[in-house]
């Protein structure tokens, strides 16, 4: 188990029925491209959006179904949501805009080249609400500060949650950052009352069932700090 308490990846001999799951290319640097398996062309980079921990997966196929100009990768922990997910993406005729990998973000992230990300969404984060948990969140310093790398000027950062101190802990640490503003309804404010990206993740369509609320977050990346993008 990793540090977090998700089952890390399997090496490839192991008898796990998903070992091979889909990986990242080798390297470091990756532009959006190389990381959709798109030939490099003297054309513009594809403008890729990163979708952390999908899960199920449901928010990259209606992200892709939505916008046919999306471009759109998801990095789960999981080696049998990464497969399954990935091949669902591959068999709906989604293959050269979107990808799966089974990749820990926090190792994954520092690989992808600086600006190379559109947008990052970050849905139901952390399933675990007790104090003593709060080391295992995802928003620790390493991995904000690579996000703020690897997004581009003007990209957005999506964070979405039913639980309120999960909101709070991604707030306090993406404000904490000096290369974010807020980006929600209200000027100044982050707060976006829903979500605007015509996809829903699985965790999110049960919430809404159930009648939580849920608390949106949208930030954007502005120029200047940490020289990156
Ligand atoms: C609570 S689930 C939410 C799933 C999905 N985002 C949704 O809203 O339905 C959190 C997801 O993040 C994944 N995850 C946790 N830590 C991760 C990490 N370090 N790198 C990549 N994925 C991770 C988990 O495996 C799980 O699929």
């Amino acid at each position: 188990m990793s540090a977090a308490g998700y089952p890390v990846s399997e090496p490839a001999s192991s008898r796990s029925p998903y070992a091979a799951a889909p990986r990242l290319p080798p390297g470091e640097g990756l532009t959006a491209a190389q990381i959709l398996g798109l030939p490099e062309t003297a054309n513009a980079e594809p403008r890729l959006e990163l979708e952390i921990g999908p899960g199920r997966g449901g928010f990259i196929l209606e992200r892709l179904t939505a916008d046919p100009h999306v471009c759109i990768v998801g990095l789960e922990i999981r080696l049998k949501w990464a497969s399954l997910v990935d091949e669902r993406v591959r068999s709906s005729g989604h293959g050269g805009r979107g990808r799966v990998f089974a990749e820990d973000i926090r190792a994954a992230l520092p690989r992808f080249s600086p600006g190379s990300l559109a947008r990052v969404f970050i849905h139901f984060p952390d399933p675990w609400w007790k104090k003593r948990h709060a080391k295992r969140r995802l928003a620790q310093t390493d991995v904000m500060d690579q996000l703020a790398r690897a997004l581009a000027t003007g990209g957005e950062l999506f964070v979405q949650t039913d639980v309120w101190d999960t909101a709070r802990a991604y707030r306090d640490a993406i404000e904490a950052l000096p290369g974010f503003a807020p980006h929600g309804d209200v000027e100044g404010s982050p707060l976006l009352a829903e979500n605007p990206y015509g996809a829903r993740s699985p965790r999110e369509r049960r919430v809404m069932a159930d009648g939580m609320p849920v608390t949106r977050l949208r930030y954007r990346r502005v120029a200047g700090a940490l020289g990156a993008a």
